[in-house]
């Protein structure tokens, strides 16, 4: 793997442009972090380190966007997932054109319900695909996915499935770790080896979930309220709205500050991205810094 931030290249001015966008990113990156937080999906599978999210995903079953967290029951709502989601990223135009030279990695993953997780970051994969490009907002595939879209298929009794989707940027000589290079069925990994095993993966720049629940039996769910705090969620908001207008040079400065995110990324710097791998922990420091704030409300929310 290869710690790199997308935005490493670019001094990003979104600020000015913020107002006048229809879909208001910031808000919707603080909304999905908050609410993956409240679900204790961070840090396991998802730990901090892979998060530098820039950009907000809406996945459209057919012609029907989906929220963050959108319930559905199953089997009243499986047709509503039977076909593959189209990925949609908005992104901040002042980093359009880096999403444009970018190939990126897609998945959908099922940890199990709050506080059933599988362990560790064991997953069951029900979409993946490398090599995708962002054409008119969406994800387009130039070769075969490597697990084509499985819809849900949750056991009745087992509370409600968080199917993650996660959009990975990748850099270039990106290599699929061994195993996942051609292509395979519905099955469950370790999604930290899966990263950890890639070659020249970044990091998550988008992602979203959706929570399935097979009721057949008629069992209560037992999962928890997904609802997070709007104070958690505008003070992520902020951060994340500074973070993405961040100077190089605040950048660097932010790196310096974080011990934790530039010994983690010190392998990656070690491959000769010094200038990145800096930019990565000043943009992953952020995330900690968000993730730390959001964990203070959503802890006194009593999940
Ligand atoms: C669905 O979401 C995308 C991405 O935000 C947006 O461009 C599109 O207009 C939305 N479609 C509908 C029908 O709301
Ligand atoms: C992942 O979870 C599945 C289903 O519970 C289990 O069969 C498998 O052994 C687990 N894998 C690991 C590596 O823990
Ligand atoms: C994107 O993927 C295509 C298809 O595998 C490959 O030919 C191309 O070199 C990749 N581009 C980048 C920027 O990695």
């Amino acid at each position: 793997m290869l710690y790199r931030s997308i935005t490493a290249t670019a001094a990003l001015a979104l600020a000015a442009s913020t107002s006048s966008l229809a879909v208001d990113i910031p808000r919707a990156i603080a909304q999905d972090l908050t609410q993956f937080e409240a679900q204790a999906l961070i840090p396991e599978p998802i730990d901090s380190d892979y998060l530098d999210l820039s950009s907000a995903l809406v996945l459209a079953f057919g012609s029907t966007n989906v929220t963050t967290g959108q319930r559905f029951e199953f089997p009243a709502d499986t047709s509503a997932l039977a076909t593959a989601p189209t990925f949609q990223l908005d992104v901040p135009a002042s980093m359009a054109s880096q999403y444009a030279a970018m190939n990126f990695t897609a998945m959908i993953v099922d940890p199990g319900a709050y506080g059933q997780t599988m362990g560790g970051s064991n997953v069951t994969r029900h979409y993946l695909a490398n090599d995708l490009r962002l054409s008119n907002g969406r994800l387009t595939n130039s070769t075969p996915a490597i697990t084509s879209y499985a819809e849900p298929g949750p056991a009745a009794g087992t509370g409600a499935h968080r199917y993650m989707a996660l959009v990975f940027a990748q850099e270039s000589g990106f290599e699929a770790p061994d195993g996942f290079t051609t292509q395979m069925g519905v099955s469950t990994m370790e999604l930290a080896d899966y990263v950890d095993d890639a070659d020249n993966l970044g990091h998550i720049v988008a992602m979203t979930y959706i929570m399935v629940e097979n009721t057949a039996d008629g069992t209560a769910t037992v999962s928890s309220s997904t609802a997070v705090p709007s104070s958690s969620v505008a003070a992520a908001e902020s951060s994340i709205a500074s973070s993405l207008s961040l100077s190089t040079s605040m950048t660097s400065a932010a790196s310096g500050a974080s011990s934790s995110a530039a010994g983690a990324s010190s392998t990656a710097a070690s491959s000769g991205a010094v200038g990145a791998a800096a930019a990565f922990g000043g943009k992953s420091a952020v995330m900690a810094a968000v993730l730390g704030m959001a964990s203070v409300a959503v802890g006194a929310w009593a999940l």
